[in-house]
């Protein structure tokens, strides 16, 4: 499978991270690419320590102003698109078609060819303005997976919350994990 992972300038960091980690280790992946907004790192380091995100090896890197990659050509062939964190100003100008950039145009490209595109928006509360562009997108065929955790797992540290989100991403992508407990299961799922 080629992915591509955008990286935007909301809050939540630690779910970049362990989901490029899980990405790393998948025997399903053929290529990653890695795209990040001019404010993801500023965020990143916020978050993570002043190293940022780290990247892991073998997945290429790109920021957020060229063309000069082959997943803005709907003759690329890639399987899905994930942004995460997705920020609500790179989910309004998804919705609203400006690829002005390396995401929006990449994201546009994902829709109009009917392929996964995955949104991981961190926002709260919503303003009309915000709410209405998520709905635009979900008509349009996007995912909307919102960085919220689930508890009924009872995780027990900060990397546990966030992997019942990144376990949500993974699914849906069709990567195998055993993340997060499931509910009324009687094992894990790693298959
Ligand atoms: C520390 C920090 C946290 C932020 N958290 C969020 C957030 O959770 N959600 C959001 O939509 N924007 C958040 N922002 C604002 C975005 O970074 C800002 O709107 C930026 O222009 C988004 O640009 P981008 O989508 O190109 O990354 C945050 C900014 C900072 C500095």
């Amino acid at each position: 499978m080629k992915l591509v992972v955008a990286v935007t300038g909301a809050s939540g960091s630690i779910y970049t991270q362990r989901l490029l980690a899980e990405i790393a280790k998948s025997p399903d992946v053929e290529e990653c690419h890695v795209v990040l907004s001019t404010h993801a790192q500023e965020v990143a380091a916020t978050e993570l320590g002043s190293e940022g995100l780290t990247i892991p090896r073998g997945m290429k890197v790109h920021g957020d102003k060229t063309m000069d990659v082959p997943f803005v050509s709907g003759s690329a062939r890639f399987e899905a698109m994930v942004i995460v964190p997705c920020s609500m100003g790179t989910l309004g100008r998804i919705a609203h078609g400006y690829s002005d950039g390396t995401i929006a145009r990449a994201a546009d490209v994902f829709l109009k060819e009917k392929r996964k595109l995955i949104l991981v928006p961190r926002e709260t509360p919503w303003n009309l303005v915000q709410a209405r562009n998520v709905v635009t997108l979900i008509e349009a065929g996007a995912l909307m997976l919102p960085a919220i955790p689930s508890f009924y797992g009872r995780p027990k540290s900060v990397e546990d919350v966030a992997d019942t989100v990144v376990a949500r991403i993974l699914d849906h992508l069709g990567l195998r994990n055993d993340l997060m407990k499931r509910w009324k299961s009687s094992s894990e799922e790693r298959e």
